[in-house]
Parts: C-alpha cells; sequence; structure tokens
C-alpha cells in the first residue's frame, strides 16, 4: 500500500475531455480545484457543503459532485466537462435546447445543469417532467426558477431522440 504524507506531493493522471493530464497534488486537494487548474474554469464553486451541484462533472459515467471527491481518489480516470460537450464547434443539442429555451440567467449553474441533464437523458432518453426535477435535485439555480430547465431538457431529449443522438 502507498502512503503519502500530509504535503507530499503525488502524481495523478487524468483523462479530460478526451485528453491525457498529468499533475501533482496534495492528497487534501479537491478535484474541483484541479479541473480549474488545469484550465476547466467552466466547473464551477456554488458552495461548501455539496448542494448547489455547480462543479458537475462526468467521472468515468456517472454524474459526481467534483468538490466532494479528492483529486488523487480520481487518478486514471476518465472525466467530461462541460468544456468537452461541443463538438468542432457544434453544440451538444443539450446545450442548443438551454439556448433555444432561456434556461440559463448569470450561467453559473449551467455547466453543472448541463452535465446532470447528460447524465440524465443518458439514463432515461424520455423522461417525465417529474422526472427531470426529480434528476435535476441535485442542482440549484438562483436565477431561472427552473421552468425553463424543464423545457430545455424536455426539448434536448426529443431532439437526440430524432436524431438518435448518443449522449
Ligand atoms: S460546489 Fe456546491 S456541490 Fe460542489
Ligand atoms: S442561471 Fe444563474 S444560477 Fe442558474
Amino acid at each position: 500500500m502507498k502512503i503519502i504524507e500530509n504535503n507530499e506531493k503525488t502524481k495523478i493522471h487524468l483523462k479530460i475531455n478526451g485528453k491525457e493530464y498529468e499533475t501533482e497534488v496534495e492528497p487534501r486537494r479537491l478535484l474541483v480545484h484541479v479541473l480549474r487548474d488545469l484550465g476547466f474554469t467552466g466547473v464551477h464553486i456554488g458552495c461548501d457543503t455539496s448542494n448547489c451541484g455547480a462543479c458537475t462533472v462526468i467521472l468515468n459515467g456517472k454524474s459526481v459532485k467534483s468538490c466532494t471527491i479528492l483529486a488523487v481518489e480520481a487518478d486514471n480516470s476518465e472525466i467530461l466537462t462541460i468544456e468537452g460537450l461541443a463538438k468542432d464547434d457544434k453544440l451538444h443539442p443539450i446545450q442548443e435546447a438551454f439556448w433555444e429555451k432561456h434556461g440559463l440567467q448569470c450561467g453559473y449553474c449551467t455547466p453543472g445543469m448541463i452535465m446532470e441533464a447528460y447524465w440524465l437523458l443518458n439514463q432515461n432518453p424520455s423522461p417525465s417532467e417529474e422526472e427531470i426535477r426529480e434528476g435535476i435535485s441535485g442542482n440549484l439555480c438562483r436565477c431561472t426558477g427552473y421552468q425553463n430547465i424543464v423545457e430545455a431538457i424536455k426539448l434536448a431529449s426529443q431532439k437526440m431522440r430524432i436524431s438518435a443522438f448518443q449522449p
């Protein structure tokens, strides 16, 4: 078993949006800070008690709150952030739908909200309104009142079914 002392740094490898990264971190460093330090500043920090979801990313296929994971724990994992969703400057259907349905105002919750929607639609391609609201209940928004976010996710689900787009 490898033991890392308190302030000793250790090397970790992350695959983020399809690209390999290597960095050195103290064991206490949170994944959210490491992602931001590596340039993924779309990953936001909205609280210090794990409830807002602004830091949501997809880690090895699951949506997680990156503020509740130590970077060392994520060693050798694959991560998808909001920056990895668009392909060749073409927005992902969920991004398009948030734009078309006005599902954002200040935009601070939006990256986390979209990643959670991505996870939700991956699990359940045709969610009911109730399932959408339940699905994003770990993601807080102070601006929109959620209604247009729900509409955006409904539209995204239609777009993705019509185009058979695989998230
Ligand atoms: S920053 Fe609020 S849940 Fe992660
Ligand atoms: S758009 Fe401002 S917090 Fe959601």
